[in-house]
């Protein structure tokens, strides 16, 4: 008895699970205006730490935004527009604007908010030595009191619709290893094991991700890491100007625990609609065969950091001739010209704009 009832439940959910999705994509064809609520660290911001007055994770000054509309500087942490910018494009909307530049009751909060803030990390301690930045528990703090302002304006139950029908965004995880794990004079480098250390990132992760559904969020997005080996801060640490093999070795067992972690997730939460998007073979792709993609040059920045001193294009340096030319842009960030090969390559699979067969919307419940 106890036994059938509990196939029922799966059966139940799995075809709840599908119902959000067309062969494991969001269905585009059901969401005609979406609402976004972005979470992450520099390769997401799109502002937040210019109001944080003693953070050292800023990007308002030039040469960041040189390629950005009315080449502003922004805090963006790029010569031009985030992944996150090309996406919302190309769904129709406004890139959602930063927490911290809204009043709290602000209309615009009705279209989706970014949460990121350069530095952050899914660890609290992760980035400390930035002064300032907003972790992830902050962000999910801060999308908390979002939801609480969208009650008191549209009503409990129409927020909750909203809510369950927004997407979350989610780029975390990049800075626990970067400005955390990979840095030797911090104690979790020293503390934890990689096992240890990657055992400690899911299990918050599960936390974070189980609260956001506590708060209503149902279609999660979260990217994997990229090949953080590969990135120009981390190369410099080879004698050849090689990849790091190890760190590489590390994000892809991240990635894979994610993955799991994400499919438990699914399972155990009735109507959650994950998606792990695995963005690490596109960039390694990218990284490895620059020229298949009309770029020349993918171990090193256009912009000519020092790496001695953090490796971000600081007023002073020096700039390639052709930006275009360049996978990064900085010691850590992909170009504006990179992100809009990756944000091509992202936004074909995540979204499916298959029309075909119409799938039953979601019945209503509660
Ligand atoms: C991290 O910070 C949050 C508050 O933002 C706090 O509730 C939580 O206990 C902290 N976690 C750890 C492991 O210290
Ligand atoms: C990048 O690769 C090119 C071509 O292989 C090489 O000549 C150059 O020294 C490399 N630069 C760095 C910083 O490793």
């Amino acid at each position: 008895m106890e036994v059938a009832v509990m196939g029922m439940l799966v059966l139940i959910i799995t075809f709840v699970f599908t119902s959000n999705m067309v062969d494991n994509k969001y269905n585009m064809a059901s969401a005609a205006t979406p609402v976004t609520f972005v979470f992450g660290d520099s390769l997401t911001e799109v502002g937040n730490n210019n109001y944080l007055q003693y953070s050292l994770a800023k990007s308002n000054y030039p040469w960041y935004g040189v390629d950005y509309a009315g080449s502003q500087a922004t805090g963006r942490f790029t010569n031009g527009r985030t992944i996150g910018d090309i996406i919302s494009a190309k769904l129709g909307i406004s890139s959602p604007p930063p927490y911290l530049s809204l009043s709290p009751n602000d209309d615009a909060i009705l279209k989706g908010v970014n949460y990121a803030s350069g530095g952050a990390g899914i660890l609290n301690e992760t980035g400390l030595y930035f002064i300032q930045r907003l972790s992830f528990n902050d962000q999910i703090e801060n999308f908390r009191k979002t939801r609480e302002a969208i009650k008191s304006k549209v009503g409990v139950e129409a927020a909750t619709k909203l809510c369950n029908e927004a997407f979350y965004f989610i780029g975390i995880g990049s800075n626990d290893y970067v400005n955390n794990f990979l840095q030797p004079f911090l104690a979790d480098g020293q503390q934890y094991t990689h096992e240890e250390f990657v055992a400690l990132l899911t299990s918050t992760l599960d936390k974070q991700l189980s609260r956001l559904y506590q708060l209503d969020a149902r279609k999660i997005v979260l990217h994997g890491l990229g090949p953080l080996g590969c990135i120009p801060s981390q190369r410099v640490k080879s004698k050849t100007g090689q990849c790091l093999k190890r760190v590489n070795e590390w994000v892809l067992e991240f990635n894979s625990k994610v993955k799991k972690l994400i499919t438990s997730l699914n399972t155990r939460l009735p109507n959650a609609a994950l998606m792990f998007s695995d963005t690490y073979p596109a960039v390694f792709d990218l990284i490895s065969n620059p020229t298949m993609y009309g770029f020349k040059i993918s171990n090193t920045s256009c912009c000519n950091v020092d790496t001695s001193i953090g490796g971000l294009c600081l007023p002073n340096s020096k700039l390639c001739r052709n930006r275009k030319d360049y996978v990064f842009w900085d010691a850590f960030h992909p170009s504006d010209a990179a992100n809009a090969v990756l944000a091509e390559k992202l936004f074909a699979s995540l979204f499916s704009d298959n029309h075909g067969p119409s799938i039953a919307p979601q019945p209503s419940h509660d």
